[in-house]
C-alpha cells in the first residue's frame, strides 16, 4: 500500500485502506497483506470463504488459488454474471503455520474470526447485497452469529438477524480434499447447492 494512497470515505475503497491496517489480531503482523473482497457496491449475490490462502495472500486477490479455481470453474459452469458476484472472506488475512519453507493454512480461531467479522459486516453494509453464501462452517458462522453443521444445513436458506438470507454450503477446499470415488458427482452436488442462488442474480 503506498502512503499517500486515499479514498472516499465510506466506499469500498476506503475500507480496503482500513482493513489492510487492522492489527486487531496477530494474523496481520505474519501476512504479506490483507486480501479485502472483489466486486462492486450493490452486486445481488455476496460469496462468502473461509480466509485467503497462500496464493490469495501473495497475490491480495481473493479465490485465485486451487480452491478459489474451483469455485470460478463452478460460477462459469452456473452462468452467474461476474457483476452480480461479490466475492470476500470470513477473515481477511491468511494464517498459517510454517513447515520448512510451505506455509500451511490454518483456520483462523473463533477469537480471531469474531474480531475480523467487523470487516465482513461493513462490507454487507456498503454493498448491500440480496443474499449471501457462506462457503463453510467459518463464513457461515461469522454471518450468522453462531455454529451451523454444514452437512445438515447445505442447500439450505436460512436468515440473518437483520434479514439477510444466508445460503449454506461446502467450501470449495472441502471438495478438493473430500475422500470420494467420484469427485465430477460431489462437485456436481456442490453446483445444485449454489444453483438454490440463481433467482437471486435474475
Ligand atoms: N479459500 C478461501 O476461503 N478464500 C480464498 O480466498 C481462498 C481460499
Amino acid at each position: 500500500q503506498r502512503p499517500a494512497e486515499t479514498a472516499a470515505p465510506g466506499t469500498l475503497d476506503a475500507l480496503r485502506l482500513a482493513t489492510a491496517q487492522c492489527r486487531a489480531c496477530p494474523i496481520g503482523q505474519h501476512a504479506t497483506q490483507a486480501v479485502h473482497g472483489e466486486g462492486q457496491p450493490g452486486a445481488a449475490l455476496m460469496l462468502v470463504g473461509e480466509q485467503p490462502g497462500d496464493q490469495e495472500d501473495l497475490r491480495g486477490q481473493p479465490f485465485v488459488g486451487p480452491a478459489g479455481q474451483l469455485l470460478r470453474r463452478a460460477l462459469e459452469q452456473l452462468g452467474w454474471s461476474r457483476e452480480a458476484l461479490y466475492l470476500t472472506n470470513a477473515v481477511k488475512h491468511f494464517k498459517y503455520e510454517l513447515r520448512g519453507k510451505r506455509r500451511l493454512h490454518k483456520t483462523a480461531g473463533q477469537k480471531e474470526a469474531a474480531i475480523c467479522s467487523q470487516w465482513l459486516e461493513r462490507e454487507i453494509g456498503l454493498v448491500r447485497p440480496r443474499a449471501a453464501v457462506a462457503l463453510g462452517a467459518t463464513a457461515a458462522r461469522a454471518l450468522l452469529g453462531r455454529a451451523v453443521p454444514i452437512g445438515q444445513t447445505r442447500g439450505q436458506w436460512l436468515r440473518r438477524a437483520d434479514g439477510l438470507p444466508v445460503l449454506v454450503t461446502l467450501h470449495p477446499a472441502a471438495l478438493l480434499r473430500m475422500d470420494t470415488p467420484d469427485p465430477e458427482a460431489a462437485f456436481a452436488d456442490w453446483l445444485a447447492d449454489l444453483r438454490a442462488a440463481t433467482p437471486i442474480m435474475a
